[in-house]
C-alpha cells in the first residue's frame, strides 16, 4: 500500500513554488554573556528546489539545528527571511508548520507507550480527526516497515527502529517537506543504511523534498545537493561533485626517509602555488592532476638522498572541500565514532535491525 504524501491541509490548486525552501540572509543571534551576541546563524541564502535531498553538513555549534528550526517555524529570525513550502516563516508560522515534517535531533517519542499509540497521540496534536489519526498512524508505520512491531513499547525498538519511527511521525500529517535533524547519529552503519533506504523510498515515490543535517561526510556525498555551513555562516553549495571539482586539487602524499629535508625539495620542484604541509601521513602537497606530479618529485627526492617509502595522489573529498573554505577538516572536528569511514551497507531486509 502506498499512502499519499499530499498535504491534507494544502490548498486544492495552489500552484507550486519554485522552491521548496528559500532563505535570503536569514539570521538568527542569541544575547551572549556580558552583552555580546552568539550569531548561531549568519546572512544564509539557500535554494532547495522540490523533490531534492538537500544535505546540511556542519560541525557542532556550526548553526544546523537553529537553522531547521528557524525553517520550521519554531524560532523566529533576528534577520532576513525564508520561505518554505510557499510560505513565509514569519508572517504564515502556522502554514509553515503544516507544511513541514521534522524529526527532532532528539527522540519526542514517550518510552513506555507503543509505537502505535505515539503515533496516534502525535497526529492528534497535529489536529488530525481520529479515525484519520488511526489510519494515518498504519500507512506511515509500514511507511517505514514497522507494521510487525506496532504494539512494542517504544523502549523495547532498536536505536535504528526508533529512528525509523521518528521518521513516521514527521511523515504523519503528510508534509511537502520533511527536516530530518541528524537521523542517523548514533546509529551502527547497517540501522543507518536502513534509515536512508526509507528516506530514498520517499523521495523516489512521493517527490518529498529533504533536509537532512549530518556530520557524515559519505551521507552527505549521496545527496543531491550540499550546504556546507560553519560557526553560523554558509561556505559552499551545490552537488557533491561539482563542489569537489571546484577545488580541483588532488592530494599527494610521500611517506619518505627525511620529511623536513623532503618538504624543502618538494617545495623547490612543485609549482609555486601549492599548499605543502608534512603530517603524520607524511609530506602533503595539493595540486591539479596529482598523480602526474609523484614521478618528477620522487625522481627530485632521490637526487638529494631522500628515500621515497610510498607515493599516493587521491581525487578531493568532500574533507577536502571544508578544508579548502574554511582552513579546518571537519573529521578533526568531531568526536571519534566508530562508524566514521566505514562504508554504508546496503540493507537487505527492513527487519534485520536486531532485536529490542
Ligand atoms: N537557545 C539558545 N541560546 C543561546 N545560544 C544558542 C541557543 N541555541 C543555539 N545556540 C548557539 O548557537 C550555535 C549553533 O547551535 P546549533 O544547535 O544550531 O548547532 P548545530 O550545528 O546543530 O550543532 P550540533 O552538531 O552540535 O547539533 C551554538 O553556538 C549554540 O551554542
Ligand atoms: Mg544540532
Amino acid at each position: 500500500m502506498t499512502a499519499p504524501l499530499t498535504s491534507p491541509h494544502a490548498t486544492q490548486h495552489a500552484p507550486e513554488p519554485a522552491y521548496a525552501i528559500s532563505t535570503r540572509g536569514l539570521t538568527k543571534s542569541y544575547p551572549g554573556p556580558e552583552g555580546t551576541l552568539t550569531h548561531a546563524v549568519r546572512d544564509l541564502d539557500l535554494d532547495v528546489p522540490q523533490g531534492e535531498t538537500f544535505a546540511f553538513l556542519g560541525p557542532n555549534g556550526a548553526g544546523k539545528s537553529t537553522t531547521i528550526a528557524l525553517l520550521c517555524a519554531l524560532a523566529r529570525p533576528t534577520a532576513g527571511h525564508a520561505t518554505v513550502a510557499g510560505a513565509d516563516v514569519l508572517t504564515q508560522p502556522h502554514q509553515v508548520r503544516q507544511q513541514v515534517g521534522m524529526l527532532f535531533q532528539h527522540s519526542a517519542m514517550d518510552p513506555d507507550l507503543t509505537a502505535d499509540q505515539n503515533l496516534y497521540i502525535h497526529a492528534r496534536l497535529y489536529g488530525l480527526r481520529r479515525r484519520h489519526a488511526r489510519r494515518r498512524a498504519t500507512e506511515v508505520l509500514e511507511m517505514v516497515a514497522l507494521t510487525d512491531r506496532r504494539s512494542s513499547p517504544v523502549r523495547t525498538l532498536s536505536g535504528g527502529m526508533r529512528r525509523r519511527l521518528d521518521i513516521a511521525r514527521g511523515l504523519l500529517h503528510a508534509p511537502r517537506v520533511l527536516f530530518l535533524d541528524e537521523p542517523t547519529t548514533g546509529l551502527d552503519p547497517y540501522a543507518r543504511a536502513q534509515v536512508w533506504e526509507h528516506l530514498r523510498a520517499l523521495r523516489d515515490r512521493y517527490g518529498s523534498t529533504l533536509f537532512v543535517t549530518t556530520h557524515y561526510l559519505e551521507e552527505a556525498e549521496n545527496c543531491d545537493r550540499i550546504a556546507i555551513i560553519d560557526r553560523g555562516r554558509l561556505v559552499a553549495q551545490g552537488a557533491p561533485a561539482a563542489l569537489k571539482a571546484a577545488i580541483g586539487d588532488d592530494r599527494v602524499v610521500l611517506r619518505t626517509s627525511d620529511d623536513a629535508t623532503a618538504r624543502r625539495v618538494v617545495r623547490r620542484t612543485a609549482p609555486s602555488n601549492c599548499v605543502i604541509t608534512v603530517d603524520a601521513d607524511g609530506v602533503c602537497l595539493r595540486a591539479p592532476d596529482g598523480s602526474t606530479w609523484i614521478p618528477r618529485l620522487c625522481a627530485a627526492l632521490e637526487g638529494h638522498g631522500v628515500a621515497v617509502h610510498a607515493a599516493s595522489a587521491t581525487a578531493p573529498t568532500l574533507d577536502d572541500v571544508f578544508f579548502h573554505h574554511t582552513g579546518r577538516s571537519l573529521q578533526a572536528t568531531q568526536p571519534a565514532r566508530t562508524s566514521a569511514t566505514t562504508p554504508i551497507p546496503r540493507a537487505s531486509t527492513a527487519e534485520a535491525d536486531g532485536g529490542p
